[in-house]
């Protein structure tokens, strides 16, 4: 052999080595986690190289090479499908006092009064993916997953492989009827095929939650059939022809049909609900499937309609959460994470322990003050608690297992990452870097913000790749991101030659950043990452101003306090003089403010109206209410105008269009007169949102 040959196979072994711990890396994060770092692209590319390697040196391949086992992630492939009815998750009440409150809040919002009964129907929560099932003509026709709401993934061919789903509905099925539901695999499945996993020497999957998720999204539909992966039927999305009053009825029906379905119960008491709440408690252990609580869902289909939604869920139904699950394990470091806007968070680096199913190495340890109150020690066994989808947190130390006396932790007053004083601000219990801009963790998290999937959503462009672009240089600010195909025609190595790249993913990357040119000016004000401002505000402020350059405007003439725009800025509903501050600051950055005119530059921001192009008579128009309602309730007329497109202002001024007086108006009332606002009564303002 010569020796040119050598070097060759030595760098072959050394690539071989590397391809192999890579890949192994990301089989834990989608096997264990369900949470994947990098595309399924990308994944394939990883193991086309291993395995044209290994068909090059065959003396390579190793017993626990992952050649030697199936079982990839998906491939990129399944195409995108729209929602024509969006896709919602849950809000999730923990205790007697939650559920109370949310019993309380319907029947306010529907300006009912302590005798009106809301019966509500209970149902378990199961712990799986959520589907939807499409049947037009009574056939079904295409299969999505949630996706982020609005848009997920078609998933029918796979789907299509389950048997307990009917394929055709019965005669009186409505012609378009959409049914949502959970794919879950049962324990006894997923028990069996980890067995089988294992016997093959392939990856276990660490709950059955993530089984089925794994399975579904299998490229290879041949894959998916051989997985025992259910489905279970709670709710509809969109139908052609309502068929129900209840959801009861609903239920019933779904079970006419044949649709799987978990046990749904009508409560019309508080007793009642929180009587059926142990009883599916105590059941949990006996069923065949995983659920992690209770959903309550309003009974009557008008009211779940009136009551509409609150950003991502619906008012009318929330989850009971089954109470945390538990474990204890050894803190082994304590480590400062510095946030997007300068967060100093202490996380707990843990010894790994399942909790709940899932495998768990980090929790928060939330401030400076919980450390300090529970006497929290690096090497302190300690007791951790995870709760559903919420962080896992560490709760307490077992003192008595402490050894010896080792040091209390000393929260650092510098920031790790800049070395910038760390301060609090009045009485704030969080610490917070003060190095701003040119602090480069604060830059990180702001970038992984901006491509965050409320924000510009660039797919292809995870933390990771973030992390290391920024470190590299390629991306230092959002702008970048728009370059950075240019950047990488000089770029050496180009990306795609870079470990874990290829063509095509180089090209996917291009590809989704190319689509996000163009962006809705509430996602592109939210993907700023300013303080405070959440995709509510965010939403608000561009229904307000309309477009990026009348915000900026704005917010330059708001700077002076004592002008009608910042007046108005404290106009808009849940801004107040905190969100205000943290805004003006943001836009009186000089540095900011090149940020924006770089991204103008580069993007098409489209307006607010062309996004919202709600078809209304009070589109556009601003609002203000006053005085008692009596038809319904105050939040309710206020949702209801912002879902016809208007906003909804809380005192009245010369921009006000309208000012709705109920009964007992007062200085509102009596402004809109001075000013000349047209004034509506309750019965006006109905019969024109019903024109
Ligand atoms: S109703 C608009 N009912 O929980 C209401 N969801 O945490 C939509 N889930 O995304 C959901 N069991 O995937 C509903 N009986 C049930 C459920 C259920 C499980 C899932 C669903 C949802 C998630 C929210």
């Amino acid at each position: 052999m010569n020796t040119l040959m050598d070097l060759e196979h030595l760098d072959a072994k050394v690539r071989h080595s590397d391809l192999v711990k890579e890949i192994r890396t990301h089989d834990g994060a989608y096997y264990q986690d369900d949470a994947p770092k990098i595309s399924d692209a990308h994944y394939d590319k990883l193991r086309k190289e291993l395995e044209k390697l290994e068909e090059k040196y065959p003396d390579l391949i190793t017993k626990d090479s992952p050649t030697q086992s199936v079982g990839a992630p998906a491939s990129k492939g399944f195409q995108k499908v729209k929602h024509v009815v969006p896709m919602l998750s849950l809000s999730n009440v923990f205790s007697e006092e939650d559920v109370t409150d949310f019993h309380e809040r319907i029947r306010r919002f529907l300006g009912l009064s302590e005798s009106d009964e809301v019966e509500l129907v209970a149902e378990p929560k199961i712990d799986g993916l959520s589907c939807s099932l499409r049947y037009e003509d009574r056939k079904l026709v295409l299969a999505a997953t949630r996706g982020d709401g609005a848009e997920g993934e078609n998933i029918t061919q796979n789907v299509k492989t389950i048997k307990d789903i009917p394929q055709t509905l019965p005669d009186d099925a409505p012609d378009i009827l959409e049914v949502r539901g959970e794919i879950y695999m049962s324990s006894k499945d997923f028990e069996a095929l980890n067995k089988a996993q294992e016997e093959a020497g392939k990856p276990v999957f660490a709950n059955p939650r993530n089984a089925a998720a794994g399975s579904v999204r299998q490229l290879d539909v041949n894959v998916t059939r051989q997985r025992p992966i259910k489905f279970f039927g709670y709710a509809l999305g969109e139908v052609s022809e309502s068929f129900a009053d209840t959801h009861f009825e609903v239920r019933e029906k779904l079970k006419s049909w044949a649709i799987p379905e978990t046990s749904f119960k009508l409560c019309s008491s508080l007793a009642d609900i929180m009587a059926h709440y142990e009883e599916i408690l105590e059941g949990r252990a006996a069923l065949d499937y995983d659920i992690d609580g209770v959903v309550y869902k309003v009974n009557r289909l008008d009211y779940q309609e009136r009551l509409g939604f609150i950003s991502r869920s619906p008012r009318w139904a929330t989850a009971h959460k089954f109470p945390a699950e538990r474990a204890v394990t050894v803190l082994k470091e304590i480590d400062i994470q510095v946030g997007r806007t300068g967060a100093l968070t202490p996380v707990a680096r843990l010894e790994p322990v399942t909790v709940g199913g899932v495998v768990v190495s980090n929790a928060t340890l939330h401030n400076a003050d919980e450390i300090e109150r529970k006497d929290i020690r690096v090497g302190d066994t300690v007791v951790i608690q995870r709760a559903g989808d919420v962080i896992p947190q560490v709760v307490e130390v077992l003192k008595d297992k402490r050894k010896g006396n080792p040091p209390s932790f000393d929260f650092p007053g510098h920031c790790p990452a800049c070395g910038s004083l760390a301060i609090r601000e009045d009485d704030d219990v969080i610490l917070r870097c003060t190095g701003g801009l040119i602090c480069p963790a604060q830059a990180v998290e702001r970038l992984k913000h901006f491509v965050s999937r409320l924000a510009f959503d660039i797919d292809g462009l995870g933390a990771k790749i973030v992390e290391q672009f920024y470190e590299e240089g390629l991306i230092k600010s959002p702008a970048d991101i728009f370059k950075l195909k240019d950047l990488n025609k000089t770029l050496q190595p180009p990306i795609r030659e870079r470990e874990g790249w290829g063509d095509l993913s180089e090209n996917n990357l291009f590809e989704s950043i190319n689509t996000r040119r163009n962006i809705q000016l509430n996602r592109f004000i939210y993907a700023l990452g300013i303080r405070q401002v959440g995709e509510a505000t965010a939403k608000r402020l561009a229904a307000t101003y309309g477009s990026l350059s009348a915000l900026n405007e704005a917010m330059k003439a708001a700077q002076n306090r004592e002008s009608e725009a910042f007046q108005e800025l404290l106009n808009i509903e849940d801004i107040g003089p905190a969100v205000a501050d943290d805004l003006l600051g943001f836009f009186a950055e000089e540095h900011n403010q090149q940020v924006l005119a770089d991204l103008e530059a580069l993007l098409e921001i489209q307006t607010y109206e062309a996004a919202q192009s709600v078809d209304s008579p009070v589109s556009g128009k601003t609002l203000v209410f006053t005085g008692t309602l009596t038809t319904v309730g105050r939040q309710e007329a206020k949702a209801k105008a912002e879902s016809l497109g208007a906003k909804v202002a809380g005192s009245v001024s010369k921009k006000t269009d309208y000012v709705i007086a109920g009964e007992d108006a007062g200085s509102k009332l009596k402004k809109a007169k001075d000013l000349g606002v047209e004034v509506l009564s309750e019965e006006q303002w109905s019969a024109l949102i019903n024109s």
